[in-house]
């Protein structure tokens, strides 16, 4: 791995929550925030994931904790974030890598599939920001009435740019993923100094999302 651009110290004393943070993405930027100084909590809806992501963390001497839940309940959301404040402090980044994805043509595609990846990335997404505003915002519970406000950011991709087959569910929630990172910008950076980014990763390798959408049947049968 290359040698990180970044101060080895720039994240000290930040905490962070990463949805989806057990694995992929989710699991590779919560080891470098950790690596870089912040306190991670993750969250994702397995314990067995969740439990070997923290271990992994915690041998990298990054002080961690998982938590699990689901951010399609917008219950769950509350919690996860109400027990990283409880457990750090203050809620300084929220990373939101969560995603759902499986490759189905539109024909096969029941409606109910569809809305589950859009429940998963783009309302998931929505009720995750939503719950950690009041944490977030300058001079929130916890965070110093200096410093500025927190950090949000969203996992998207580049399916939607153009047109992806097998893809519309994740294209379109993707696209709804940029629409509220875009106006939470405008928002939330206005009123509270809160900073909404988004980046759009192409396939990553040894992640969950690229072995559903390039199967070993299909590597296998180009070769
Ligand atoms: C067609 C499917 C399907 C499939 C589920 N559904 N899998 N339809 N083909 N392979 C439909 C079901 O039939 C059902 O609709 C509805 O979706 C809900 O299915 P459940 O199995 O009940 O959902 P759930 O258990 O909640 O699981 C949701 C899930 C999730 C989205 C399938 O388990 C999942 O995908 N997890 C993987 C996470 C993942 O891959 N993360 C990485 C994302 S990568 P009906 O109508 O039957 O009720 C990424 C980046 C992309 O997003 C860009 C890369 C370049």
């Amino acid at each position: 791995m290359a040698e990180s651009p970044f101060k080895a110290d720039i994240l000290n004393g930040q905490v962070a929550l990463l949805t989806g943070g057990g694995s992929g993405i989710g699991f590779e930027i919560s080891a470098q925030f950790g690596k870089h100084g912040a306190s991670i909590a993750i969250m994702g809806r397995r314990k067995k994931v969740l439990d070997d992501a923290v271990s992994a963390l915690k041998s990298l001497g990054i002080p961690a904790v998982g938590f699990e839940g689901d951010v399609r309940r917008r219950e769950d959301a509350r919690r996860v974030v109400e027990a990283t404040v409880e457990h750090f402090g203050k809620l300084d980044i929220l990373v939101n890598a969560a995603a759902g994805n499986f490759l189905a043509a539109a024909e096969d595609l029941s409606p109910n599939g569809f809305k589950t990846v859009m429940d998963i990335d783009s309302v998931g997404t929505f009720t995750m920001c939503h719950e950690a505003l009041k944490y977030l915002k300058k001079g929130g519970p916890g965070r110093s009435l200096s410093s500025s406000g927190g950090f949000i950011l969203n996992i998207s991709a580049t399916l939607h740019y153009t047109a992806t087959w097998y893809q519309i569910h994740v294209s379109a929630a993707k696209a709804a993923v940029d629409a509220l990172t875009r106006n939470l910008a405008l928002e939330w950076g206005t009123d509270y100094d809160i900073r909404v980014n988004g980046i759009a990763p192409g396939p990553i390798g040894d992640t969950q999302g690229l072995s559903k959408l390039l199967p070993e049947e299909i590597i296998n049968d180009k070769a």
